[in-house]
């Protein structure tokens, strides 16, 4: 089922609500990184692409409520809040400051609380527990007055120590309140320590069935789970859902990723530069399936998945446009089924004009056409085509073409840009290497004009050119031989994963020596570099600190 979420302008979004939040607590000294980021990808979903609202009309009747009861995530939020439109984000650097809108935990908007608040925060959080039942009072008012809105609330695992939860949970079943859906951000970390170890909450599935909820569990990181759950709750009658999100305390900062001494601290501001560049440095790994054994493309499908591909790359190939011919909308179709895993179309085919509604159909999340076969004209019809299904429109660059400079007018419209580093029409092709500068260059134009989207590197990706096209500006990954060229799909992707953990943090070193913190930056994470020591070659930096 396509989820029509355009799936990469929204990762992006969270990307940046991340880089928001962590820019706040450092400039207020104070705050809790660790809840912003484990609930980025859920309150972002529901910001930007699920809840029905208004920034322009806070207040309207028919808006979707979300509660945030898990309030120490108020950086997180604010940043979801700004992105989303309620206030410029300018304001997240008053953070925690006297008489700033944005308190340390959010204050319900009202006249009285102007000073304090914005309009958009719908409840006062701070001690937990409390939440849920608030959210119960709204639901069962709009289920009785027969209203639509449905309310969202977002409560914690710690949180759930709270017995309030557990009484609310008995009532909402018992009001059977369909129009509500409890999202737990299961990080499985509290205040000081593991939750398991405080107050053991599992098996948290059976305890909310056991309350006669609809209970669902998802990666709480992958964005198109999330939607995929939502959209399924909505078919759920006479019971209340929650969703149990699997997440990562701190997920995005390496040191800070499931350390609970990050609940509640600030990284220190000279960090900043260094920790942005980590957030805008995500690789995604996209395995491309015509590679390897022919066909079988379901179990490459399956096996990727499990072993943490982040895309699918949809080779779709003509045999006009290319010399050889693949599979088509109705391969992807029935591949569809089997994972809600974002699709990444790549189409090699000729008149692309003439077929893209057929890849719109077939549940892609992303669709990259050739600027070789399509004038400007015609792509801006398959664009718009494209965004009003909620697809990512994407464009791919042969080796041998120039940058077409007519580009420029619709770059906020492209999210991802393909640069070739092979003639397209085969996997297992060497990497071609002056293609380098032309990605690099490509990078130069596309930052001078405020471009937005994603670099994707295709053609020869391997564990010897990943750095090097991540260097020149790729984020997402497309890997054909490198996965399916040999039987070892798991280790074959660990190991590209692995590449791109070393390629990202070579960065941030370079960031921190070029600003005189090398020693400070590798002792902050020193726990995080120590297996990678002899890559990095900090063995030496490593052995000062101690
Ligand atoms: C080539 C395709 C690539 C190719 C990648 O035309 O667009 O996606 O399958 O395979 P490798 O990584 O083996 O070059
Ligand atoms: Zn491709």
């Amino acid at each position: 089922m396509a989820l029509k979420m355009r799936y990469l302008e929204l990762n992006r979004k969270v990307r940046d609500a991340r880089m928001l939040a962590i820019q706040g607590i450092a400039e207020a000294g104070s705050g809790h990184p660790g809840a912003s980021f484990s609930a980025a990808e859920i309150m972002g979903v529901l910001y930007f692409h699920k809840m029905k609202h208004r920034p322009s009309d806070p207040l309207w009747e028919e808006r979707d409520y979300f509660i945030n009861s898990k309030a120490h995530s108020a950086p997180g939020f604010y940043a979801v809040l700004s992105i989303a439109g309620y206030i410029d984000s300018k304001e997240i650097k008053t953070l925690r400051k006297l008489g700033s809108r944005l308190q340390g935990h959010p204050v319900r908007y009202s006249e009285r609380q102007k000073n304090h608040s914005f309009p958009g925060i719908e409840y006062s959080g701070g001690s937990e527990g409390i939440g849920l039942s608030v959210s119960i009072g709204i639901a069962l008012a709009k289920k009785r007055d027969g209203e639509k809105n449905r309310i969202y609330t977002l409560i914690g695992d710690g949180e759930s120590n709270e017995g309030q939860i557990w009484e609310a949970a008995m009532a909402a079943s018992k009001f059977r309140l369909d129009n509500l859906v409890a999202i737990l951000d299961r990080n499985m970390i509290q205040q000081d320590g593991f939750t398991e170890e405080i107050m053991p909450l599992d098996p948290v599935r059976d305890k909310w069935a056991a309350f006669n909820w609809n209970v669902v569990e998802v990666n709480g990181h992958k964005i198109e789970q999330i939607i995929d759950a939502l959209s399924r709750i909505e078919k759920v009658e006479d019971k209340p859902s929650i969703i149990i999100a699997n997440t990562t305390k701190g997920k995005g900062i390496k040191h800070m990723a499931n350390n609970p001494q990050w609940h509640g601290k600030a990284p220190p501001k000279k960090h900043v530069p260094i920790l942005l560049e980590e957030l805008q440095s995500e690789i995604l790994i996209a395995p491309s399936i015509i590679a390897g054994e022919p066909e079988n493309y379901e179990e490459k499908v399956r096996r990727a998945e499990r072993a943490g591909a982040d895309l699918i790359h949809l080779d779709i190939m003509d045999g006009k446009f290319v010399p050889t011919t693949s599979f088509f909308a109705d391969t992807i179709k029935h591949l569809r089924k089997i994972s809600s895993i974002p699709f990444d179309a790549h189409l090699m085919i000729e008149k692309p004009v003439n077929h893209v509604e057929d890849y719109i159909d077939a549940g892609c999340d992303i669709v990259t056409v050739h600027v070789e076969a399509c004038n400007e004209m015609e792509f801006v019809e398959i664009n718009k085509m494209l965004l009003k299904a909620g697809i990512s429109p994407g464009i791919a660059i042969n080796p041998g073409t120039p940058f077409p400079s007519w580009l420029i007018e619709h770059l906020d419209n492209i999210d991802v840009m393909i640069i070739m580093s092979v003639n397209p029409g085969f996997a297992g092709q060497k990497f071609i290497p002056e293609s380098l500068d032309k990605m690099a260059g490509t990078v130069k134009i596309l930052k001078s004009n405020n471009y937005k989207g994603f670099i994707e590197a295709d053609g020869g990706i391997d564990a010897t050119t990943l750095q090097q096209v991540f260097d020149a500006g790729a984020r997402i990954m497309v890997a054909g031989n490198a996965v399916y060229g040999s039987p070892d799909i798991n280790s074959n992707i660990i190991q590209l994963k692995h590449k791109a953990n070393v390629a990202i943090e070579t960065k941030l070193l370079e960031l921190a020596t070029i600003n005189d913190m090398r020693s400070d930056w590798i002792k902050s994470r020193k726990n995080m570099l120590i297996p990678l020591a002899r890559e990095l070659g900090i063995e030496e930096d490593l052995h000062a600190i101690k």
